[in-house]
């Protein structure tokens, strides 16, 4: 049963939560801030951060380190739970009630589904999700549609090409998810057929009418493509390395592929890279990865402002420790830590509330 939300303030775990107008309005802040950083340096005086990663991270984590401090604001945090009360046993549960007095504003990655909406069952301040196993990566997806809105010229009309580890790779997710509320995309998926979308970002795209096709030959593709998104094989979330070592190496883009692309492609890739795009692409004018990076900062700072606009600290309404314990998703935030409420959603079927997985 959903919890009804009487906190005031708003948490940002999946990106269906923001209206689309709500989100080219994320850019359009994103694009002054990015003109004019000067006028923002104090706009979040005397706010705090809190980071808390429990699994690597290298963009995410510093991109929202320096948007708070280019905002005048400061960060808190850990990016290695061992180093933290975690290492002695602590719940998320607990962690994040503590840190959440700490901080106005509250960035977790975990590496199990549903964590970052378990996380904002027990926050006194707003969370962010950063990124929860291979599920969902809102945060990123907004670097993408700026990215793509300053590369492109816009988000919507897009032939876009998702082309790697689209099962466990929660960048393609959140990216799918929201680009398919925008009119006039289409996407092609190149994939093997074992690491195709999950079923539900499939269904969201089938809900929204919105046109795709799959594919397993990149070079076959890249021809139709506006935009073609790269991403690596998510060996961590693999359970056997023999697997991993048969996915991997299967999609390469080099320089003799993007001789078949259209002149106004572009490349976008959440990095960190292994060896999915060969470094001579780098020099192509098509490859925008590295300016991606930097716009990932700008819309973290538009994101920040509109999370703490207006947001007063709230004790978390108190939760009947019930356990959740029916979510199939080995995954699942609820297989390890039990105390969750039961938190379900009907649509076609009953899914996890926490991980979108079918019950
Ligand atoms: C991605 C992630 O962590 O999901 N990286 C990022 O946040 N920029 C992509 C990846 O790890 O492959």
């Amino acid at each position: 049963m959903e919890m009804e939300d009487t906190r005031p303030f708003g948490h940002l775990i999946d990106l269906d939560a923001f209206p689309a107008g709500m989100v080219t309005g994320l850019l359009a802040t994103a694009r002054t801030i990015m003109s004019k950083p000067e006028y923002y340096c104090d706009s979040c005086h005397g706010k705090i951060l809190a980071t808390l990663f429990y699994e690597p991270s290298t963009r995410t984590q510093m991109s929202f380190q320096a948007a708070i401090l280019r905002l005048g604001g400061k960060v808190i945090g850990f990016d290695n739970p061992g180093n933290s009360s975690v290492s002695k046993g602590e719940s998320l549960k607990d962690t994040v009630r503590v840190i959440s007095n700490y901080a106005d504003i509250l960035t977790i990655r975990h590496p199990q589904e549903g964590a970052a909406k378990a996380a904002s069952l027990f926050s006194c301040c707003c969370v962010i999700n950063a990124g929860d196993g291979g599920h969902l990566h809102p945060t990123q997806t907004l670097t993408d549609l700026f990215t793509l809105s300053e590369t492109k010229g816009r988000i919507d009309h897009l032939t876009v090409g998702l082309c790697g580890d689209l099962l466990n790779g929660r960048t393609v997710h959140s990216l799918a998810k929201t680009l398919c509320r925008f009119p006039g995309n289409r996407f092609v998926l190149i994939s093997t057929p074992e690491l195709t979308l999950p079923p539900y970002v499939l269904s969201v795209l089938r809900d929204s009418g919105c046109a795709f096709t799959m594919s397993t030959s990149l070079l076959d593709s890249i021809g139709d493509l506006d935009v073609l998104y790269m991403t690596r094989i998510q060996r961590e979330r693999f359970g056997a390395e023999e697997e991993y070592k048969r996915q991997k190496g299967v999609f390469v883009l080099d320089a003799e592929k993007m001789r078949h692309a259209k002149a106004e492609l572009r490349v976008l890739h959440p990095l960190p890279r292994v060896d999915e795009i060969d470094y001579e692409v780098d020099y192509d004018p098509r490859a925008v990865y590295f300016d991606q990076t930097a716009y990932g900062m700008y819309v973290r700072q538009a994101l920040i402002l509109h999370m703490l606009d207006g947001a007063k600290k709230a004790t978390p309404p108190r939760l009947t420790p019930e356990g959740a314990g029916l979510c199939p998703n080995p995954r699942c935030i609820t297989r390890v830590e039990p105390y969750l409420p039961p938190l379900f959603t009907f649509g076609t079927g009953y899914v996890c509330g926490y991980c979108d997985h079918e019950v």
